[in-house]
C-alpha cells in the first residue's frame, strides 16, 4: 500500500466514489483521507489533527478509536474461527446475543446483521411474514414518523420521513404510511407542550383508524430521532404511541441504530421512556464500528409467532445474510459491550452529556441565530434560524460553512445533511462516549467560533 501523499490524493480522485458527495468539489478541493484514530482524535493524510465531535462521521465509533480491548478479541476471534453462517451459532453469536439481551428488560431474542438498514428490513418482514401467517396478508401496512430515517434500501427509505434523502429513487415499496413528527419546536400541529394533549402520538392512533387497524401490523420511530435533527420526544409520548400500538395488535418497533449502547446516557434510547417494545433494531454503536454489526432484537412474543409445525415451509423466519455470521463482528460487539461496561461509558454519557448540554445553552443560547437547543446524553443539536421570532429556517449552505470553519480549525461536527426540504438547520454532535469535560469544552467554543465567523454576533 502506497504511503505517498501525492499518489493516494490522485488514486481517490481517480476511482472511489465518496458516500453522499457531489464530486464535481473535487475539481478545486482535495478529498479528505484519514490515516489514524486515537481516543477521540483522529489524524488526516498531511498530519493534521482534528477532535472528532461526531464518532466517526455518522455517529458510531462509540468508545472511540483505538481501543486496543477490540482490536485483540477480532484478531483472535478470526485466526481461531473467522466465519460460519448464522444459521448455525459461534461462540461470539451466543455470548453476544445473551450481552445484548441482558441490557434490555422483557426483550430476548437476538438477529443479527451487518448495516442498520438490514436490521430494520428484518423487522419488517417480521411484520408483514406475521400478517402472511396470522391475518392473511393483510395486517401489512407499517407506519413511520416524518423526519425519521430508517436505512439506505428502497425498502427502508420506504419508511423515511427525510424526503430529500428519498427523493429521486422511487418508486418505493408499497404499505408504508407516513404520521407527525414530534418535535416540539415545529409542532406540526402548532400547539404548546402542557396543552397539547400530546397530539403528535395520538396522530399515530389516527393514522392507524384512517388506514383500518386490520391492515396495520407496525409502528416504526427512532426513540430520539437523529438525522432529522436531534429530536427527544416529550416523555408521554412513547407509553402513549406503545399504549396505542397495543390497542390495535400493531408491533412497535423502535430503531437504535444510533440511540443504542449508551449514545443517549442510558443502554438503549427507549429506556428513557418506561416502555418495552416488541423489537428493537441497532447497529452502528454495537461494535462501534471495529466491524459492521446490527441486531434485530425481539421479545419471545415476536419470537415465538415463527415457531410452527416445522414441515410447513412457509411458518418459520426465511431469512439470511451472509454478513451476519462473521464471528469476527460478533466478537467486536462482545469486546465493546465489555468496554462499554468496564469504563461505565453509558454513566460518562449521561454525566458528560448533561455538562455538554449545559455548556451549549450558556455559551450558544443566547445567539441570535440559536433558535433551539436540544439533547439526551452524548447526543445534541443546535437548530439555527434567520431570526428567532419567525424561525425561519438557517440556509444550509450557512451550515455547512460552521461546519468548514470548525473543521478548518481542527474540530469536526456536523449538520442535518440533505434530509429534509428546507429544513437542514440542525448542527449535531455525537462525541465517543469517553469524552471529557475538556473535550466538550473544545467542542463548544469551536462551534461558538465558528457561529460567529460565519453569521457574525
Ligand atoms: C436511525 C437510523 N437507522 C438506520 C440507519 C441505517 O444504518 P446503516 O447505514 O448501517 O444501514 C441509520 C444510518 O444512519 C440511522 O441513523
Amino acid at each position: 500500500m502506497t504511503t505517498d501523499t501525492g499518489e493516494l490524493v490522485a488514486k481517490d480522485k481517480a476511482h472511489l466514489w465518496h458516500h453522499i458527495t457531489q464530486h464535481a468539489i473535487f475539481k478545486q478541493n482535495d478529498p479528505l483521507i484519514i490515516t489514524e484514530g486515537k481516543g477521540m482524535k483522529v489524524w488526516d493524510i498531511n498530519g493534521k489533527q482534528y477532535l472528532d465531535a461526531l464518532s466517526g462521521g455518522v455517529w458510531s465509533v462509540n468508545v472511540g478509536y483505538g481501543e486496543k480491548r477490540i482490536v485483540d478479541a477480532v484478531s483472535e476471534q478470526i485466526m481461531k474461527m473467522c466465519y460460519f453462517a448464522g444459521t448455525v451459532g459461534t461462540v461470539p453469536s451466543v455470548e453476544l446475543a445473551e450481552a445484548i439481551v441482558q441490557k434490555m428488560d422483557g426483550l430476548n431474542r437476538v438477529y443479527l446483521s451487518p448495516s442498520g438498514s438490514e436490521a430494520n428490513e428484518k423487522a419488517f418482514k417480521m411484520v408483514r411474514q406475521r400478517a402472511a401467517l396470522k391475518f392473511e396478508g393483510k395486517k401489512h401496512k407499517i407506519l413511520y414518523r416524518d423526519r425519521d430515517y430508517h436505512g439506505t434500501t428502497i425498502t427502508a427509505l420506504s419508511a423515511g420521513g427525510q424526503e430529500e434523502r428519498k427523493m429521486q429513487y422511487g418508486p418505493y415499496t408499497p404499505g408504508f404510511v407516513e404520521f407527525e413528527h414530534c418535535c416540539c419546536y415545529r409542532c406540526p400541529f402548532d400547539k404548546e407542550y402542557g396543552s397539547c394533549e400530546i397530539e403528535c402520538a395520538r396522530a399515530v392512533e389516527e393514522t392507524i383508524l384512517r388506514e383500518g387497524p386490520d391492515t396495520v401490523g407496525g409502528v416504526i420511530v427512532e426513540p430520539i430521532t437523529a438525522g432529522g435533527g436531534i429530536i427527544a420526544p416529550v416523555k408521554e409520548y412513547l407509553p402513549m404511541v406503545r399504549q396505542i400500538c397495543d390497542k390495535y395488535d400493531v408491533w412497535l418497533i423502535i430503531d437504535e441504530v444510533v440511540c443504542g449502547l449508551g449514545r443517549t446516557g442510558k443502554w438503549f434510547g427507549y429506556q428513557h421512556y418506561d416502555i418495552i417494545p416488541d423489537i428493537v433494531t441497532t447497529a452502528k454503536g454495537l461494535a462501534s464500528s471495529y466491524a459492521p454489526l446490527a441486531a434485530t432484537i425481539t421479545t419471545e412474543a415476536v419470537f415465538n409467532e415463527f415457531i410452527n409445525e416445522p414441515s410447513d415451509p412457509a411458518s418459520y423466519f426465511r431469512d439470511i445474510s451472509t454478513y451476519g455470521g462473521c464471528a469476527g463482528s460478533a466478537a467486536a460487539g462482545v469486546a465493546n459491550i465489555k468496554v462499554i461496561e468496564e469504563d461505565n461509558l453509558v454513566a460518562n454519557s449521561r454525566d458528560i452529556g448533561a455538562y455538554f448540554l449545559t455548556q451549549l445553552k450558556e455559551k450558544l443560547g443566547s445567539h441570535k441565530n440559536v433558535g433551539d437547543i436540544r439533547g439526551v446524553g452524548l447526543f445534541a443539536g443546535v437548530e439555527l434560524v434567520v431570526d428567532c421570532q419567525t424561525r425561519e429556517a438557517m440556509p444550509e449552505g450557512k451550515l455547512v460553512e460552521i461546519v468548514g470553519h470548525c473543521m478548518k480549525n481542527g474540530v469536526i461536527i456536523g449538520r442535518t445533511n440533505r434530509s429534509l426540504p428546507n429544513l437542514n438547520n440542525t448542527l449535531t454532535f455525537c462525541p465517543a462516549l469517553i469524552a471529557t469535560k475538556k473535550d466538550i469544552d473544545t467542542i463548544v467554543d469551536a462551534t461558538m467560533n465558528g457561529l460567529i465567523a460565519v453569521l457574525g454576533r
